[in-house]
Formats: C-alpha cells, sequence, structure tokens
C-alpha cells in the first residue's frame, strides 16, 4: 500500500515561513516550526538527503521605526533578535541546518537577478499613485500607520485599511481625519511612481499549478474565488525612508518586504551550500530539478505562497515548489491568543516552565493536515502527556527494565525475534511513515498509541512481577521483559521525530546508536542493556498556571509605558523635604575660562547672593540669562572647583546640546521664595 520508498533516496528542502524581527517568538509560531521540525527529522530518519532552512524577516516599515525607537541601527536591532530567535528555536529542539536573514548579501543578489529577469521579460509595470504621507515625518504612511474615522460607520480610531466595528476594508485615503500612527500629523496625498508585478501574466500558469497536487484541497478552493474575484498588479515598490534593498535603477525605490521575504529562502539555502561541499544550489533551484521544494506556512499568508511567490520564481527561470503545506492558528481553550488573558504565550516564557517535548507531543498527537485552527486545551494538554507519555509509552520501559538488571545481569534474551508482537510492531512501520509523510501527524500518533496500549496489555497478562517469584517462571519473566523492551524500542523509532530528546536517553538507556527508521526491522537480542532512569516526568495543572500568571505578567509590563531613562530608586518624603528649592534671579552670568560646559551664574535669594557654576553653556549666551528667574536647590553642600566655589544647583531639562532649559519662573515668583 506504501507510496513511499525507502529505497530511493529523495532531496527534499524544507522551510517555514520567516518570522518578523520585530518580535518574539510564541507558541503560534512553533505550532508551524514544530510540525516542520518533525517532517524534517522524520525525513531524515528515513534515509533521505534532507536540508531545513529558516531566516528572520527583517525590513520593513515596522522594523525600521522600532529600531529609531530604540535609538539603534536597524542592523543592530536585527542582530539582537536574531540571536534570540535562534536560541528559542534551539531550546524547542527545532533544528534547522540554517538560519540566516533577509538582510543578507546572498538576498540581495537575489532579488535583483529575479528583479531583473521579470523586468527583461517584460513583467514589471510602473504607474504614478497617490498615497497618504506624512509631512512631519517626511515618509509615505504604510495602511497600518494611520489611523481615523471609518468612512463608512464613522468609528473613530480605525486602521488605514479596515474597520474594526464594521470590518468594512477601504483605502487609507478614504479615512475621515486620518492621522499619522508616527507623528500625530495630519497626512497629505501625494504622488509617487510605483513598481508592479503583472502577476495577471501568470494567470493561466497558476490556474493550473494550484490544481497539479502542490496544495491542499481547501487551499485551491480558496485560490478559485481569488481568481473569481480577478488577479491584479502587485505593488512591489516602496518609497524611501525604507529598511530593505533598493531597485535596481530605481533610486529611492525599495522592494517591499514580501519581495524580499520568499526570495529568503532561496537566500539561506545558498548560504548553506557556500559553506557545504555535498550541496549544490542548482540541484535544487533549476526548473528540471528533481529535489523537492516544501513550504510549511500559516493560512494567512497562503496568497504570497501559492500565487505572488510560484509567478516570480517562474517568470524568473527557477523551480516552484512542490508542497505549500498552509495550517490554521494556534488558539488556548478554544480562543484567540490575549495578552490579557495571559495566553499570549512566549517560547521563552513556556520554556521556564515546561520541558519542549511536551508541546512537541501535544503538538504532534493533534495535528492533521487540514487547514482548520489548533486547540492547546490546557486541560487536555496535561491528560494527554500523562497518559500517553508517561502512563503509556514509558511505563513498558519503566516495567521491566528492572527485571533485566537485577535478575539477569542487564542482559535481553535471544529467540524472539519471530514474537508475534514485535512482528506486529514492525509491520506497522509503513501505515505510519505514510501517515508522517501526509501529515496526518494524529493518525500516526493514534496507531502508535494502540501498539502502546497493546505492550501494556501484554505485560499484564504475562504478570512478571508475580512470575519472578517462582523459580519455575523466572526464564519467562526474562522472555516479557524482553519483548517488551523490543517493542518500547520501535516505538522510540516511532515517536523519535516529535521526541528527539527523550528518545536519545532511550538510546543511551538501551545502549545503542541512534536509531533511525530502518532500525524498526531489527531487534536487539543478547543485548545489554543500562539502568532504567525516569525519563519524562508528569505534569501538573499548576505548572501550566504558573506560565500563564508569567504570561499575564508580562504583558502587563510590556504596556506599562517605559522611561528611556529608567527611575532612580524610590525616596522617603522626608528626603524630599530635605531639599530647600528657593526662586533665585540670575543677576549675572558670564563665560569661565577654560571650562567648556559650565557658565558662572550669581544668583540672588532676595539679598543673599550665592555663585553657582551650571553646565548649561551649549545652550544659553551669558546675556540670555541675565535678569531672569530660575529654581535652585539653595541648602547644597558647597563644593570646591577648579573655578571656584559652587554655592547650589539651578534647575534645568532636556535632552542636552542646544536643547537645554532652565526652569523658569513666572507669575509672581520672586526671589528667595521657596519653591513647594
Ligand atoms: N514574515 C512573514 C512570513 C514571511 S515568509 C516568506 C510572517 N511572519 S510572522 O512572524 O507573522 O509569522 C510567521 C509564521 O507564523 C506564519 O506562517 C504565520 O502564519 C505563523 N503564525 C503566526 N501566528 C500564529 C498563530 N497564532 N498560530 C499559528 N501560526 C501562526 O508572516
Ligand atoms: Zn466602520
Amino acid at each position: 500500500m506504501s507510496s513511499i520508498q525507502q529505497n530511493n533516496k529523495r532531496r527534499i528542502l524544507i522551510t517555514s515561513a520567516l518570522p518578523y524581527a520585530n518580535g518574539s517568538i510564541h507558541i503560534g509560531h512553533m505550532l508551524e516550526h514544530i510540525q516542520t521540525d518533525i517532517w524534517t527529522r522524520f525525513q531524515k530518519s528515513r534515509g533521505h538527503q534532507c536540508i531545513s532552512v529558516c531566516a528572520d524577516d527583517t525590513h520593513g516599515t515596522p522594523i525600521m521605526l522600532r529600531a529609531q525607537k530604540e535609538g539603534i541601527s536597524p542592523e543592530a536591532f536585527i542582530a539582537a533578535t536574531q540571536e534570540e530567535h535562534i536560541k528559542d528555536f534551539e531550546d524547542f529542539l527545532v533544528c534547522y541546518d540554517n538560519y540566516h536573514s533577509t538582510h543578507s548579501e546572498e538576498n540581495r543578489e537575489f532579488c535583483e537577478l529575479i528583479y531583473n529577469r521579470l523586468n527583461d521579460s517584460g513583467h514589471i509595470a510602473k504607474r504614478t499613485i497617490t498615497q497618504l504621507y506624512d509631512p512631519e515625518k517626511q515618509m509615505f504612511l504604510p495602511d497600518r500607520f494611520v489611523k481615523g474615522d471609518c468612512p463608512i460607520c464613522g468609528s473613530p480610531d480605525q486602521y488605514g485599511d479596515n474597520c474594526d466595528n464594521c470590518s468594512a476594508t477601504y483605502s487609507p485615503t478614504e479615512l475621515k481625519n486620518p492621522k499619522s500612527a508616527v507623528s500625530g500629523a495630519t497626512p497629505i496625498n501625494k504622488d509617487s511612481e510605483h513598481y508592479f508585478f503583472k502577476l495577471t501574466d501568470f494567470e493561466a500558469m497558476l490556474k493550473k499549478w494550484t490544481r497539479d497536487g502542490h496544495i491542499q484541497e481547501q487551499i485551491a478552493n480558496k485560490l478559485d474565488e481569488w481568481f473569481e474575484t480577478g488577479l491584479q498588479q502587485w505593488d512591489i515598490s516602496r518609497d524611501a525612508p525604507y529598511f530593505g534593498f533598493e531597485i535596481p535603477n530605481a533610486p529611492n525605490k525599495y522592494f517591499y518586504v514580501w519581495v524580499d521575504a520568499p526570495i529568503g529562502y532561496m537566500a539561506s539555502f545558498k548560504n548553506l551550500c557556500d559553506k557545504r561541499d555535498d550541496l549544490n544550489f542548482d540541484d535544487f533551484w533549476k526548473t528540471d530539478s528533481d529535489a523537492e521544494v516544501h513550504h510549511f506556512i500559516g493560512k494567512d499568508i497562503v496568497y504570497f505562497h501559492t500565487l505572488f511567490w510560484p509567478a516570480m520564481l517562474h517568470g524568473s527561470g527557477f523551480r516552484k515548489p512542490t508542497k505549500v503545506h498552509a495550517h490554521g492558528f494556534l488558539t488556548v481553550d478554544g480562543k484567540k491568543m490575549s495578552k490579557t488573558k495571559g495566553t499570549f504565550i512566549k517560547a521563552r516564557t513556556y520554556l521556564k516552565h515546561l520541558s519542549p517535548e511536551y508541546l512537541r507531543y501535544y503538538f504532534m498527537a493533534k495535528l492533521n493536515n487540514r487547514v482548520e485552527d489548533f486547540d492547546l486545551n490546557l486541560d487536555d494538554f496535561v491528560a494527554r502527556i500523562n497518559s500517553d507519555l508517561v502512563g503509556k509509552y514509558i511505563n513498558i520501559a519503566s516495567r521491566c527494565a528492572n527485571f533485566i538488571s537485577k535478575r539477569f545481569d542487564g542482559k535481553l534474551t535471544q529467540g524472539i525475534s519471530q514474537h508475534p508482537l514485535i512482528k506486529e510492531f514492525q509491520q506497522a512501520s509503513d501505515k505510519i511513515a505514510q501517515a508522517y509523510e501526509d501529515k496526518q501527524y494524529s493518525s500516526a500518533i493514534r496507531d502508535i498509541m494502540a501498539l502502546a496500549d497493546k505492550a501494556n496489555q501484554y505485560i499484564a497478562t504475562e504478570e512478571p512481577w508475580v512470575k519472578i517469584k517462582d523459580e519455575a517462571t523466572i526464564k519467562q519473566v526474562h522472555e516479557v521483559s524482553s519483548v517488551s523492551l523490543n517493542l518500547f524500542r520501535i516505538l522510540t523509532i516511532y515517536l523519535k521525530p516529535a521526541i528527539p530528546s527523550i528518545a536519545k536517553q532511550v538510546e543511551a538507556f538501551l545502549n545503542v546508536k541512534p536509531l533511525t527508521w530502518q532500525d524498526a526491522q531489527n531487534i536487539l537480542q543478547e543485548h545489554e542493556i543500562n539502568r532504567f532512569k525516569p525519563m519524562v516526568q508528569r505534569i501538573e495543572r499548576k505548572h501550566l498556571d504558573a506560565m500563564i500568571e508569567e504570561s499575564r505578567e508580562e504583558a502587563e509590563t510590556a504596556n506599562t509605558p517605559q522611561l528611556a531613562e529608567p527611575l532612580k530608586p524610590e525616596i522617603e518624603f522626608s528626603d524630599f523635604d530635605k531639599l530647600d528649592l528657593r526662586i533665585a534671579k540670575i543677576v549675572k552670568a558670564e563665560h569661565v575660562e577654560g571650562a567648556e560646559k559650565l557658565l558662572r551664574l550669581k544668583l540672588d535669594l532676595d539679598g543673599v547672593i550665592k555663585q553657582v557654576f551650571a553646565g548649561i553653556k551649549s545652550a544659553y549666551q551669558p546675556e540670555e540669562l541675565e535678569g531672569k528667574l530660575t529654581v535652585m536647590v539653595a541648602n547644597l553642600k558647597p563644593r570646591k572647583m577648579r573655578f571656584g566655589l559652587s554655592e547650589g544647583m539651578v534647575l534645568a531639562a532636556g535632552p542636552g546640546g542646544k536643547e537645554l532649559w532652565i526652569l523658569n519662573p513666572d507669575d509672581g515668583a520672586q526671589p528667595g521664595m521657596r519653591v513647594k
């Protein structure tokens, strides 16, 4: 029945969608990366040449603005996120052969190459369009950076592309009372020439390609709706300022982030090829390549991967994907992940509380190949891990291992290769492999756990703990335990793509080399094993509750506005009360010889004159200050400075340089008055 052949070595390139570089990885992302990783590990274990790559998606306006806000360069910003993302994936045992960045030389080269080829073949059009422009920030505003009143229902504070209240979609130029979300300024309409990819040129090719087994049927049906509505030209350019790649021969025009993002798959693979002798880029990407390319993506980005991307590849002389595997969105307890509920769980927060393999197993146990949302039900999660992994799977080993260690010198018996259960477990291999191949993971797990049930029933019927007490039946205990541990070993092979680190511990316990799929057809006889140590802990609901609570707290702190310069530790009122703040009149201000920043001020507190050196020279000419009132700390202990005695401090505020303002009271303030 199996349509997959073991001997036929395939070459497979696998990708997950490239996460945006402006946020942390959360468990929604993990739903994708874990299913990709399970598929990759499965294919590798089958002996195929299988390469998985990913990268951070680094370009675009949000990332540019975010870096500006944090006061660092976009390059520094994306480098920091990439490091965090790589660590998150590693700790979830998601193992990419290469994790690159779209902000890379390889990617720039491929973007230019693909664009130039499309342009040379006449697939690029130019025309002038009108867009909203922020006159203060001097930039065009993406839809999400304009807010205003909905043109249909009038609801305030709506984004530029659609209304939360009435669900209307519109163009940002239709918004009433629009405001720039960047500066608050009222945007103006401004013309600019844009570059368009003529998707329509590829309509016939796409209609065929989408019905040729490259995408799930549900997606193909969705595409039919899009074909009916009619394909449009795709705007692929953005004006400066933009963090991205410049379009060749188009100064100040940049590739829209969604142009260079999928090309990032190729760039990451190329970067790997340059590091490895056994890989050749063209073998995988030339039009007649017999290698496979598989993209794993979420349902929200289907349009990009099943229309724009194959058309871009086709038009520029590269092969198209073998398969695009789309999945639904993760929900928690039936609802969209929510920051306030604490169900928007970052990968890192999860890892602080739970082992990555619990989530990997749970995803595997419930995933199928349909494009439907996936519910992480917290109670079910606890029940599933405890009953399947601990109660069924590990239990097989923990029930038998000690007999072997304590009574049979740690050695398995022989003569069991024809045992019917072992045969049955081995024969299940093809069906389980087919389920993996088809991404019917839940069906694979159903079969694997049904086998685990059989192994446990076998042990229960044989009652080795009874038989061990009687000399006449001791030999049977040796057989039951040896058969059971072989069954356990075969189950480990079938589960290994989902639980690679537990499998590694099992390999150490069984004293065997890393297990591959084919190893299920062999068994261990007269083989010495090691002592059994518990490998999976039961989980309790309180572990999950702690994780939810921490996520909630994280969301709260992230929402409290943070000052760029954090506050100093709190002081008591009595500390504050020690300050004697007084209104002072600047009666004289002069330069100080040899001081770069200081002015010498003579301050009059109603007859008492104090001399203060103030670091405000960059902002004020001495003449401007004379006659002004300011606030000073009048009881500061005099300090001897190189230029003379300083008998207090004047209060000033500002970022520095020319922008530094001394406090300037008026409205009836009199020199000498206490400031309260
Ligand atoms: N950068 C683009 C992808 C470019 S691919 C050439 C992007 N990034 S993303 O960070 O927003 O999403 C990355 C992937 O994670 C997408 O496939 C998306 O569907 C998936 N998910 C994001 N949130 C998700 C859930 N809550 N649930 C499941 N998958 C989710 O889109
Ligand atoms: Zn509306």
